[in-house]
């Protein structure tokens, strides 16, 4: 099951995403982390962030609208406290995710990560649905995406995935965009903007209005999404994400282009889907005749 993601090493290609997984507590109350290939924590900005109004989360068919708004304890919190709790449960691998309101934001952050942790990689989030002037801004536009990618590259040597936002008409031009400015791989996708309405209420369910959707109604998206960039961007290493809940969808996203695969919702569901996973993904390997997952990659 091992895998190479860019030039890091992973026992396997299971990674819980951004976001529901926080940094990692909670999560080893249900399993021992070091089973995963990665772990991916929660959005990092400057300051400590309290989120969005509640409601925030709208629950619907085939996942789930969340419009948390970046809730987290502030980059001085999550190298003085996170980073090392987390450390404590897990040796593996550490996937920083951070976002930004400011290109200097993006760039003082992932620096401060990249000096004062031992993250492995450093997902930058250009693609945040859930903010105002942040996040999502910088994901939509080729120019303003790989204007940080150059920035945050100028500050760090650690690998820097772009994490693509699925809300926009091209989705290559924004992945070209952020290879051809030092990218050294890309996370897609994030969460796809959506509503619910409480039509007794006749008000948004989610108090911010909008919110990204998530969870198996969006893992067609985001399959054809990496299929796409993969081939645009041949060598360029893929972290797949969206709507992923079962060994089956973790190796149809590798087939797609995916060199490891986040799962998000889906743990909110289940939070021992990532060890059921990985348990399972031997057997499936054996049915479709997979020796090693790192030879599926891209292959369709
Ligand atoms: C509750 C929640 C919080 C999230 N927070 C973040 C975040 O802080 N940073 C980020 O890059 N993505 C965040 N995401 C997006 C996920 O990491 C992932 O890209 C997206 O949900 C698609 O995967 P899924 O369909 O498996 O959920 C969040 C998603 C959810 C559901």
């Amino acid at each position: 099951m091992k895998v190479k993601l860019g030039h890091i090493a992973l026992q396997n290609p299971v990674i819980p995403a951004s976001g529901t997984c926080g940094f990692g507590q909670e999560m080893s109350e249900w399993f021992d982390l070091n089973i995963l290939g990665a772990i991916a924590t929660k959005g990092t900005t400057l300051e400590a962030r309290y989120g969005n109004a509640l409601p925030r989360i709208a629950e619907c068919p085939a996942g789930l609208i969340n419009a948390i708004g970046l809730q987290n304890p502030g980059v001085d919190e999550v190298i003085a406290h996170e980073m090392p709790a987390l450390r404590k449960l897990y040796r593996g691998p550490i996937i920083a995710n951070i976002s930004g309101f400011s290109i200097d934001e993006y760039a003082y952050v992932c620096e401060r990560i990249d000096k004062e942790s031992d993250a492995a990689i450093l997902e930058v989030n250009i693609s945040c649905p859930n903010v105002h002037n942040g996040g999502m801004a910088f994901g939509t536009s080729p120019e303003a995406a790989a204007e940080v990618t150059k920035a945050v590259k100028a500050v760090t040597n650690k690998p820097v995935f772009m994490k693509l936002s699925p809300n926009v008409t091209d989705i290559v031009s924004i992945a070209r965009a952020c290879v051809e400015a030092g990218a050294d791989g890309l996370c897609l996708i994030n969460t796809v903007l959506g509503m619910r309405i409480d039509i007794r209420r006749r008000k948004p369910v989610i108090a911010n209005r909008y919110g990204g959707y998530s969870g198996p109604g969006v893992f067609p998206i985001a399959l054809r999404m990496v299929n796409q960039v993969s081939k645009a961007c041949p060598g360029i290493p893929i972290i797949g994400c969206g709507g992923v809940s079962n060994a089956e969808e973790v190796i149809e996203m590798m087939m797609a282009g995916a060199s490891a695969v986040e799962i998000g919702a889906a743990n909110l569901q289940n939070p021992q889907v990532c060890r059921e996973i990985i348990e399972a993904l031997p057997a499936v390997m054996r049915e479709m005749r997979i020796d090693h997952l790192q030879d599926i990659i891209g292959i369709v």
